[in-house]
């Protein structure tokens, strides 16, 4: 642990005063330790920590957080933000006013990823980045992405109030495109940074539900590319130092026990599996259980298994979706000859 905060540290800090606020700290001690352990500093006026007028604007936030759901297409409270739609690019228009008006150097990269930057003073140095996206899936909520870019925004507002001078830059990233709503990609932009060659391929040839292709979709919020561009996307190694993103809680577990913040220790890495199942037909009346060879019996054996691993193991596997083509009938067919079943594993 670091006795000195350094940029990092503080702006983790930061990301963790700005959650506490949100929270509307129904527990400010806890919060405070937790914090306090992660940082490496105390959060009090005495020693490194930060001064009592280094205040979080709550209320400032609170509102661009509204202003930013007032971009949807869908009616409040609700939120609906596809990715490169007019409500997209009025939310990209948006953050890149917040940006300017920090004084931070904004930079577009081809797909749109939005980068701003708060120069260190040796910026040579990787820099340290922390932001999150705000494309939003049909009817989802207005927290979902925008705390971790807002959020990020106001840190670096509060820093640069409180007249901190960065060692190492400081970067506000809005990724494009982290829901799979559109084109069926999820963390789009992110994972072309991470210069990932097959992406970019499938980038070429994907078109939409009304049959938009990604480039003519990007053309429309004013990203014209070539192919060759989708290159320039990639992330040059080093190029930063380390990356926090903070993210409102998608499920209920925090906010029912009262925890203020949870910090990430392990990503899951999700696949998808599709189970087909075959069985026999046979007639309901005539063809007895122990003759039969029912593919919904084998699937519901399958998906109680995967219960008692998840329960037995604490890990996050789910079956998601079973169809069963040929459902309970009484006809000559009988019950499930055919069924499949969509397995997520994680
Ligand atoms: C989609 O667009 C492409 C190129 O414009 C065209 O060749 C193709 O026929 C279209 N497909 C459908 C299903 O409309
Ligand atoms: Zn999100």
């Amino acid at each position: 642990m670091p006795s000195k905060p350094n940029a990092a540290s503080r702006l983790v800090f930061l990301a963790f005063l700005l959650v506490i606020s949100a929270a509307a700290a129904n527990d400010d001690a806890a919060a405070r330790r937790t914090m306090e352990q992660f940082a490496g500093f105390p959060a009090s006026d005495d020693g490194e920590g930060p001064s009592s007028d280094f205040h979080v604007d709550s209320e400032g936030l609170q509102r661009q957080i509204d202003e930013l759901a007032s971009f949807s297409d869908s009616p409040a409270p609700s939120v609906t933000r596809v990715l490169y739609t007019d409500k997209d690019v009025q939310a990209r228009r948006y953050i890149k006013g917040i940006m300017n008006q920090l004084g931070l150097v904004v930079r577009e990269d081809a797909v749109g990823n939005i980068f701003g930057r708060w120069e260190g003073s040796e910026p040579g140095l990787g820099a340290v980045a922390t932001g999150s996206h705000v494309d939003a899936i049909p009817f989802s909520g207005k927290f979902d992405g925008v705390v971790g870019v807002l959020g990020a925004l106001e840190a670096i507002s509060l820093l640069k109030r409180s007249a901190f001078l960065p060692k190492r830059s400081l970067e506000v990233i809005m990724f494009t495109s982290e829901e799979p709503t559109r084109f069926g990609i999820s963390c789009l932009g992110s994972r072309l940074m991470a210069g990932i060659e097959e992406l970019a391929q499938s980038l070429r040839k994907v078109v939409d539900n009304q049959n938009v292709s990604f480039l003519d979709a990007a053309e429309s919020a004013g990203y014209k590319l070539n192919l060759e561009d989708l290159h320039s996307v990639f992330l040059k190694t080093d190029k930063y130092s380390a990356f926090i993103e903070l993210h409102i809680e998608q499920g209920p577990i925090l906010e029912k026990e009262g925890i203020p913040i949870g910090i990430v220790t392990a990503i899951a890495a999700p696949a998808s599996l599709k189970v087909d199942f075959e069985g026999n037909g046979g007639h309901a009346g005539a063809v007895l259980m122990p003759a039969r060879n029912d593919a919904g019996l084998a699937a519901a054996e399958l998906a109680l298994a995967v219960e008692k691993h998840v329960l037995e193991s604490g890990s996050i596997d789910t079956v998601g979706t079973v169809d069963d083509e040929a459902a309970a009938t009484t006809s000559d067919e009988g019950v499930g000859s055919i069924n499949e079943m969509g397995l997520d594993i994680d």
